[in-house]
């Protein structure tokens, strides 16, 4: 088989990232500081894969200095990761700082700079306090969006000056997906209504802290995004039934954020959407307008399969409470080739087919590539005499990946980085430490020790020499 190299352009970002309530673990966490997944994980720890959960996680608050050496020695250039706005403060309403976290996100942020790594940080990762959605609803409450616009501008005022990449919210329509559409989570109630309400209110929230953000005078130097889970979303055929549930699709799992937040206005489809089906969500003219006034400097996008959608075969059962499922089923692609150790379609020319989407329906707005990552089960059988998990796959599944976005990168498109999931094994809502996605094992038998995988090495020569193999 012919080789071939490949050349990752000079200051293209390679990184990685993990989110705090998925490393940290709650050492020195007040019960009063339950985001909404730790009171997921206390009343249902049965639930969550082997009992691990966000408890220890990979203890992270207490080992960020050895990992941050790991970090240097790969070599990456910047290191996503999260401010657990549940953590963060004592008082929600007042936005009263827990000086103990804080002064530990200090030290991260310290450590990261002072390594020659950017640290690049997310207001929210899931970690929404459990005390606002059980008092307010969470996030379908308008009081909800005002105290994270406050939170935002208290982590403002204490990092600006040093942190120069920020975002609102990574992958915002998934909590309530599983939560308002599927039903899988606490409280279990369906209602796409609600669904829709989260969805607004989270879009009108990052207007609102990127408006914050502007005020501060912190875009001088620094730049504020969003992190989206596009959904690439793929029709079985072109017939135009089929064509029609992909486009419906993804007018309410992707369109319903990447247009607010970069274009600052909602698809007209979509409220006609909403409309016929009575789940248009409560909005002012007002707020409407500080989303279009206030759209996000660049927006970081987590791909990892791809979707493939058609028209219903099955009719619809008209007593069920709406769902966009009522316009498309999921399409099983024969032949596909997937992931044996994590049950998900790979497809490495998503990255493709979505650069040439950004480019085509986003213009020039700058964009990155947030997380994309292969997820293995019992990785442990991988290890070799010397105790090292060698993952040749997960070598082949980044290098597939990233041949694809490079080509659309020579091609023109306004990709800066790519940052792979995840920097170390860590835990997953509900699937914890099953499936691991990290450069750096955590082993869970041995005190959560750290150790590099076969990967670690390879990443580190590729962001050493710029360049490889394919
Ligand atoms: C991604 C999420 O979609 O999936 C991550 O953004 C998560 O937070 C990852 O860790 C892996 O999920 P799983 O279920 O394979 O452990």
């Amino acid at each position: 088989m012919q080789t071939k190299m490949i050349n990752v352009p000079e200051n293209f970002i390679m990184g990685a990232a993990v989110s705090a309530w998925q490393t940290e673990g709650w050492s020195g966490k007040k019960d009063s500081q339950d985001s909404y997944l730790d009171l997921w994980y206390k009343n249902n720890q049965n639930v969550w894969h082997d009992g691990y959960g966000p408890a220890v996680a990979t203890d992270f608050r207490n080992r960020y200095k050895e990992d941050i050496g790991y970090m240097k020695e790969i070599g990456l250039t910047h290191f996503r990761t999260s401010i657990n706005w549940s953590r963060f403060l004592v008082d929600y309403e007042n936005a009263v700082v827990d000086e103990d976290y804080a002064a530990y996100i200090d030290d991260m942020i310290n450590e990261l700079i002072a390594n020659g790594i950017e640290p690049m940080l997310c207001l929210e990762h899931y970690e929404v306090p459990a005390v606002l959605f059980e008092n307010y609803g969470g996030w379908g409450s308008e009081h909800v969006v005002e105290l994270f616009v406050k939170y935002a501008e208290t982590v403002f005022e204490r990092y600006g000056d040093k942190v120069k990449h920020w975002f609102t919210f990574n992958e915002p329509v998934v909590v309530q997906t599983r939560v308002y559409l599927d039903a899988i989570r606490y409280p279990f109630e369906q209602n796409t209504k609600k669904w829709m309400q989260w969805n607004y209110n989270k879009a009108l929230a990052t207007a609102k802290v990127v408006a914050l953000f502007r005020k501060t005078g912190l875009n001088k130097r620094g730049k504020i995004g969003v992190i989206l889970n596009p959904e690439v979303t793929y029709a079985r055929s072109t017939a135009p039934h089929d064509q029609e549930a992909a486009r419906i699709y993804d007018l309410f799992f992707n369109r319903v954020f990447l247009d607010p937040s970069i274009k600052g206005e909602y698809p007209k489809e979509l409220f006609e959407l909403m409309e016929k089906h009575g789940i248009t969500f409560e909005h002012t003219k007002e707020e409407l307008q500080i989303i279009q006034t206030n759209t996000v400097d660049y927006v970081g996008l987590n791909l990892y399969f791809p979707h493939r959608v058609q028209a219903r075969t099955s009719a619809w059962n008209e007593r069920t409470p709406f769902h966009p499922a009522y316009y498309y089923e999921k399409f099983d692609l024969p032949g596909k080739k997937m992931n044996p150790y994590r049950g998900w379609e790979i497809y490495p020319q998503i990255m493709y087919d979505m650069a040439l989407r950004m480019k085509e329906e986003y213009g020039n707005i700058e964009w990155f590539i947030a997380e994309n990552g292969m997820g293995v089960e019992k990785e442990k059988r991988f290890k070799n005499k010397d105790g090292m998990i060698e993952d040749d796959y997960r070598i082949e599944f980044i290098s597939d990946h990233l041949k694809w976005l490079l080509k659309a990168v020579e091609e023109g498109v306004n990709c800066t980085g790519y940052m792979l999931w995840a920097f170390s094994d860590n835990v997953s809502p509900m699937n914890a430490f099953k499936n691991r996605y990290g450069l750096v094992e955590i082993n869970l038998e041995d005190n959560r020790n750290r150790k590099l995988k076969k990967s670690a090495y390879w990443f580190q020569k590729l962001i050493a020499e710029r360049q490889f193999e394919t």
